[in-house]
Protein backbone atom coordinates (compact mmCIF):
# COMPACT_ATOMS: atom_id res chain seq x y z
CA UNK A 1 0.00 0.00 0.00
CA UNK A 2 1.27 3.42 -0.73
CA UNK A 3 2.49 5.43 2.49
CA UNK A 4 1.90 8.77 2.91
CA UNK A 5 3.47 11.63 4.90
CA UNK A 6 2.41 14.26 5.66
CA UNK A 7 4.22 17.59 5.78
CA UNK A 8 2.67 21.00 7.28
CA UNK A 9 -0.40 21.29 10.39
CA UNK A 10 -2.45 24.04 9.47
CA UNK A 11 -5.72 24.11 7.58
CA UNK A 12 -4.91 21.94 4.57
CA UNK A 13 -3.22 19.04 6.92
CA UNK A 14 -5.90 18.74 9.28
CA UNK A 15 -8.76 18.39 6.34
CA UNK A 16 -6.59 16.40 4.00
CA UNK A 17 -5.24 14.16 7.09
CA UNK A 18 -8.52 13.61 8.14
CA UNK A 19 -9.60 12.67 4.19
CA UNK A 20 -6.61 10.16 3.72
CA UNK A 21 -7.34 8.55 6.88
CA UNK A 22 -11.22 8.08 6.19
CA UNK A 23 -10.54 6.93 3.17
CA UNK A 24 -8.19 4.33 4.36
CA UNK A 25 -4.98 5.07 2.59
CA UNK A 26 -1.79 4.59 4.64
CA UNK A 27 -0.76 7.87 6.51
CA UNK A 28 2.42 7.24 8.46
CA UNK A 29 2.27 10.35 10.33
CA UNK A 30 2.41 14.08 10.10
CA UNK A 31 5.82 16.10 10.56
CA UNK A 32 5.74 19.87 11.34
CA UNK A 33 7.94 22.54 13.02
CA UNK A 34 5.64 23.48 15.39
CA UNK A 35 5.73 20.54 18.38
CA UNK A 36 2.79 21.46 19.81
CA UNK A 37 0.57 22.10 16.79
CA UNK A 38 1.78 18.64 15.11
CA UNK A 39 1.38 16.59 19.00
CA UNK A 40 -2.53 18.15 18.72
CA UNK A 41 -3.05 17.26 14.47
CA UNK A 42 -1.41 13.85 15.22
CA UNK A 43 -3.58 13.25 18.29
CA UNK A 44 -6.17 14.05 16.17
CA UNK A 45 -5.38 11.46 13.54
CA UNK A 46 -4.65 8.86 15.62
CA UNK A 47 -0.82 9.15 13.68
CA UNK A 48 2.57 9.75 14.58
CA UNK A 49 4.12 13.34 15.00
CA UNK A 50 7.14 13.80 13.58
CA UNK A 51 10.22 16.24 13.79
CA UNK A 52 10.57 17.77 10.50
CA UNK A 53 14.02 18.17 12.11
CA UNK A 54 14.45 14.77 12.40
CA UNK A 55 14.76 11.58 9.93
CA UNK A 56 11.28 10.91 8.43
CA UNK A 57 9.55 7.33 8.58
CA UNK A 58 9.70 5.52 5.02
CA UNK A 59 7.23 7.13 2.96
CA UNK A 60 5.84 6.40 -1.56
CA UNK A 61 4.61 10.18 -1.00
CA UNK A 62 5.30 13.03 0.80
CA UNK A 63 2.76 15.84 0.88
CA UNK A 64 3.73 18.96 1.61
CA UNK A 65 0.83 20.86 3.08
CA UNK A 66 2.73 23.96 3.83
CA UNK A 67 2.04 27.72 3.15
CA UNK A 68 3.18 28.71 -0.57
CA UNK A 69 6.01 30.52 0.57
CA UNK A 70 7.68 27.43 2.38
CA UNK A 71 7.00 24.67 -0.60
CA UNK A 72 10.29 25.50 -1.89
CA UNK A 73 12.30 25.54 1.22
CA UNK A 74 10.41 22.69 2.90
CA UNK A 75 11.19 20.51 -0.44
CA UNK A 76 15.08 21.67 -0.37
CA UNK A 77 15.77 20.34 2.94
CA UNK A 78 13.74 17.14 2.20
CA UNK A 79 16.39 14.03 1.97
CA UNK A 80 16.12 12.42 -1.72
CA UNK A 81 14.25 9.11 -0.59
CA UNK A 82 12.75 8.30 -4.15
CA UNK A 83 9.36 9.19 -2.82
CA UNK A 84 6.95 11.17 -4.90
CA UNK A 85 6.93 14.71 -3.55
CA UNK A 86 3.52 16.86 -4.05
CA UNK A 87 2.44 20.06 -2.69
CA UNK A 88 -1.17 21.00 -2.21
CA UNK A 89 -1.20 25.04 -3.96
CA UNK A 90 -3.27 25.38 -6.55
CA UNK A 91 -1.52 28.52 -8.27
CA UNK A 92 1.94 27.09 -7.64
CA UNK A 93 4.41 25.57 -10.09
CA UNK A 94 5.85 22.23 -9.47
CA UNK A 95 9.42 23.65 -10.09
CA UNK A 96 10.21 24.30 -6.44
CA UNK A 97 9.73 20.52 -6.23
CA UNK A 98 12.32 19.92 -9.06
CA UNK A 99 15.12 18.47 -6.16
CA UNK A 100 12.90 15.08 -6.38
CA UNK A 101 12.55 13.52 -9.59
CA UNK A 102 9.01 12.36 -9.61
CA UNK A 103 6.57 15.44 -7.99
CA UNK A 104 3.09 17.09 -8.50
CA UNK A 105 0.56 19.06 -7.20
CA UNK A 106 -2.58 17.54 -5.45
CA UNK A 107 -4.86 20.15 -5.14
CA UNK A 108 -8.26 20.13 -4.00
CA UNK A 109 -10.79 22.95 -4.80
CA UNK A 110 -12.38 23.65 -1.75
CA UNK A 111 -11.48 26.17 1.40
CA UNK A 112 -10.36 24.29 4.27
CA UNK A 113 -10.47 25.15 7.29
CA UNK A 114 -10.07 24.09 11.08
CA UNK A 115 -12.92 22.94 13.51
CA UNK A 116 -15.07 20.78 11.49
CA UNK A 117 -13.68 17.46 9.35
CA UNK A 118 -14.74 17.68 5.97
CA UNK A 119 -15.88 14.69 3.53
CA UNK A 120 -14.06 15.33 0.24
CA UNK A 121 -16.03 12.90 -1.29
CA UNK A 122 -17.33 15.31 -3.73
CA UNK A 123 -14.49 18.23 -3.45
CA UNK A 124 -12.75 18.30 -7.24
CA UNK A 125 -8.90 17.09 -6.53
CA UNK A 126 -6.65 18.53 -9.14
CA UNK A 127 -3.62 16.05 -10.25
CA UNK A 128 -0.63 17.52 -11.93
CA UNK A 129 3.04 15.71 -12.29
CA UNK A 130 5.98 15.68 -13.64
CA UNK A 131 5.94 12.57 -15.46
CA UNK A 132 4.24 8.91 -15.10
CA UNK A 133 5.52 7.67 -11.89
CA UNK A 134 4.31 10.60 -9.46
CA UNK A 135 1.24 10.99 -11.95
CA UNK A 136 -0.10 7.45 -11.48
CA UNK A 137 0.20 7.99 -7.21
CA UNK A 138 -1.21 11.11 -7.55
CA UNK A 139 -4.03 9.80 -9.25
CA UNK A 140 -4.62 6.73 -7.24
CA UNK A 141 -4.79 8.91 -3.73
CA UNK A 142 -6.94 11.67 -5.40
CA UNK A 143 -9.47 8.54 -6.60
CA UNK A 144 -9.45 7.03 -3.36
CA UNK A 145 -10.25 10.77 -1.61
CA UNK A 146 -13.00 12.04 -4.44
CA UNK A 147 -14.97 11.39 -7.01
CA UNK A 148 -14.38 14.72 -8.97
CA UNK A 149 -10.43 14.07 -10.27
CA UNK A 150 -8.79 15.94 -13.29
CA UNK A 151 -5.57 16.78 -14.19
CA UNK A 152 -4.81 20.69 -15.07
CA UNK A 153 -1.50 22.16 -15.94
CA UNK A 154 0.02 25.45 -14.46
CA UNK A 155 -1.33 27.70 -16.57
CA UNK A 156 -4.97 26.39 -16.29
CA UNK A 157 -4.94 25.94 -12.61
CA UNK A 158 -3.67 29.21 -12.05
CA UNK A 159 -7.16 30.40 -13.98
CA UNK A 160 -9.27 27.85 -12.05
CA UNK A 161 -7.57 29.18 -8.47
CA UNK A 162 -8.41 33.26 -9.70
CA UNK A 163 -11.81 31.60 -10.30
CA UNK A 164 -12.11 30.01 -6.96
CA UNK A 165 -10.79 33.19 -5.15
CA UNK A 166 -13.62 35.40 -6.86
CA UNK A 167 -16.54 33.03 -6.14
CA UNK A 168 -15.24 32.04 -2.64
CA UNK A 169 -12.60 34.36 -0.80
CA UNK A 170 -13.80 37.70 -2.37
CA UNK A 171 -17.56 36.89 -1.65
CA UNK A 172 -17.16 35.90 1.93
CA UNK A 173 -14.83 39.19 2.43
CA UNK A 174 -18.25 41.14 1.11
CA UNK A 175 -20.11 38.86 3.71
CA UNK A 176 -17.78 40.05 6.66
CA UNK A 177 -18.02 43.37 5.21
CA UNK A 178 -22.01 42.91 5.02
CA UNK A 179 -21.65 41.75 8.94
CA UNK A 180 -19.79 44.43 9.97
CA UNK A 181 -22.86 47.05 9.07
CA UNK A 182 -25.55 45.02 11.01
CA UNK A 183 -22.91 44.86 14.06
CA UNK A 184 -22.98 48.56 13.55
CA UNK A 185 -26.59 48.95 14.30
CA UNK A 186 -26.32 46.73 17.18
CA UNK A 187 -27.97 43.68 15.15
CA UNK A 188 -27.09 40.17 15.53
CA UNK A 189 -25.36 39.14 12.38
CA UNK A 190 -27.44 35.98 12.19
CA UNK A 191 -29.75 38.37 10.23
CA UNK A 192 -28.15 37.53 6.72
CA UNK A 193 -27.46 33.66 7.35
CA UNK A 194 -30.81 32.62 5.39
CA UNK A 195 -30.02 35.26 2.64
CA UNK A 196 -26.49 33.60 1.81
CA UNK A 197 -27.44 30.00 2.28
CA UNK A 198 -30.24 30.02 0.13
CA UNK A 199 -28.36 32.55 -2.59
CA UNK A 200 -25.50 29.83 -2.45
CA UNK A 201 -28.08 27.16 -2.86
CA UNK A 202 -29.88 28.76 -6.02
CA UNK A 203 -26.46 29.60 -7.45
CA UNK A 204 -25.38 26.12 -7.25
CA UNK A 205 -29.09 24.53 -8.78
CA UNK A 206 -30.12 27.42 -11.58
CA UNK A 207 -26.72 29.76 -11.98
CA UNK A 208 -25.72 33.22 -11.26
CA UNK A 209 -27.78 34.69 -13.87
CA UNK A 210 -30.96 32.91 -12.50
CA UNK A 211 -30.23 34.02 -9.19
CA UNK A 212 -29.07 37.58 -9.05
CA UNK A 213 -31.79 39.70 -8.03
CA UNK A 214 -31.23 43.59 -6.44
CA UNK A 215 -31.06 47.04 -7.24
CA UNK A 216 -28.46 47.08 -9.79
CA UNK A 217 -29.91 43.64 -11.08
CA UNK A 218 -33.33 46.16 -11.39
CA UNK A 219 -31.32 48.97 -12.70
CA UNK A 220 -32.71 50.54 -9.80
CA UNK A 221 -30.13 53.81 -9.67
CA UNK A 222 -31.93 55.88 -6.86
CA UNK A 223 -31.31 52.65 -4.80
CA UNK A 224 -27.81 52.75 -5.30
CA UNK A 225 -27.66 56.19 -5.01
CA UNK A 226 -29.44 56.17 -1.68
CA UNK A 227 -26.28 53.13 -0.50
CA UNK A 228 -23.66 55.22 -1.73
CA UNK A 229 -25.25 58.17 0.54
CA UNK A 230 -24.77 55.40 3.57
CA UNK A 231 -21.52 54.85 2.35
CA UNK A 232 -19.81 58.07 2.31
CA UNK A 233 -17.87 57.71 5.03
CA UNK A 234 -16.43 54.40 4.27
CA UNK A 235 -15.29 55.26 0.50
CA UNK A 236 -13.15 52.31 -0.41
CA UNK A 237 -16.51 50.00 0.07
CA UNK A 238 -18.48 52.49 -1.82
CA UNK A 239 -16.11 52.27 -4.51
CA UNK A 240 -16.59 48.37 -4.39
CA UNK A 241 -20.05 48.99 -3.96
CA UNK A 242 -20.46 51.38 -7.27
CA UNK A 243 -18.27 49.66 -9.11
CA UNK A 244 -19.94 45.87 -8.79
CA UNK A 245 -23.20 47.85 -9.21
CA UNK A 246 -21.98 49.01 -12.57
CA UNK A 247 -20.74 45.74 -13.71
CA UNK A 248 -24.09 44.36 -13.03
CA UNK A 249 -25.73 47.00 -14.60
CA UNK A 250 -23.73 46.74 -17.70
CA UNK A 251 -23.55 42.60 -17.74
CA UNK A 252 -27.85 42.90 -17.84
CA UNK A 253 -28.35 45.62 -20.55
CA UNK A 254 -29.08 48.90 -17.88
CA UNK A 255 -27.45 52.18 -18.45
CA UNK A 256 -24.45 53.12 -16.09
CA UNK A 257 -23.73 56.31 -15.29
N1 LIG B 1 -6.80 26.34 3.38
C1 LIG B 1 -7.30 26.29 2.16
O1 LIG B 1 -8.46 26.63 1.95
C2 LIG B 1 -6.47 25.77 1.02
C3 LIG B 1 -7.16 25.31 -0.12
C4 LIG B 1 -6.43 24.81 -1.20
C5 LIG B 1 -5.04 24.79 -1.13
N2 LIG B 1 -4.40 25.25 0.00
C6 LIG B 1 -2.93 25.16 0.03
O2 LIG B 1 -2.52 24.38 1.14
C7 LIG B 1 -1.23 24.81 1.58
C8 LIG B 1 -1.29 25.04 3.08
O3 LIG B 1 -2.23 26.07 3.33
P1 LIG B 1 -3.03 26.14 4.72
O4 LIG B 1 -4.31 26.82 4.45
O5 LIG B 1 -3.01 24.83 5.41
O6 LIG B 1 -2.08 27.15 5.53
P2 LIG B 1 -1.97 27.32 7.11
O7 LIG B 1 -3.20 26.89 7.80
O8 LIG B 1 -1.48 28.74 7.31
O9 LIG B 1 -0.79 26.31 7.50
C9 LIG B 1 0.48 26.50 6.99
C10 LIG B 1 1.37 25.39 7.51
O10 LIG B 1 2.66 25.59 6.90
C11 LIG B 1 3.65 25.51 7.94
N3 LIG B 1 4.83 26.26 7.56
C12 LIG B 1 4.91 27.55 7.13
N4 LIG B 1 6.20 27.87 6.89
C13 LIG B 1 6.95 26.77 7.15
C14 LIG B 1 8.32 26.47 7.08
N5 LIG B 1 9.22 27.38 6.67
N6 LIG B 1 8.73 25.24 7.44
C15 LIG B 1 7.84 24.30 7.85
N7 LIG B 1 6.51 24.52 7.94
C16 LIG B 1 6.07 25.74 7.58
C17 LIG B 1 2.95 26.12 9.12
O11 LIG B 1 3.68 25.78 10.28
P3 LIG B 1 3.67 26.77 11.56
O12 LIG B 1 2.33 26.55 12.21
O13 LIG B 1 4.83 26.29 12.35
O14 LIG B 1 3.83 28.18 11.03
C18 LIG B 1 1.59 25.44 9.02
O15 LIG B 1 1.66 24.13 9.51
C19 LIG B 1 -0.89 26.06 0.77
O16 LIG B 1 -0.01 25.72 -0.26
C20 LIG B 1 -2.24 26.51 0.22
O17 LIG B 1 -2.12 27.20 -1.03
C21 LIG B 1 -5.08 25.72 1.06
Amino acid sequence: MTRILLIGTGRMAYQLGHAIVASGLDLVGVAGRDVEARERLARFLDRKALDLTRPLPKADLVILAVSDDAIGTVSAALPRTGAVVAHTAGAIGMDLLKDHPDHGVLWPIQSLSHGQPMDMGDVPMVVDANGEVARSVLLMVANKLSEVVLELPLEQRQRVHLAAVLTSNLTVWLVREGQRLLREQKLPTSLLTPLWRSTAARVATFGPDQTLTGPARRGDKETIGHHLELLTKDPELSKVYALLSEQIMKAFAHESR
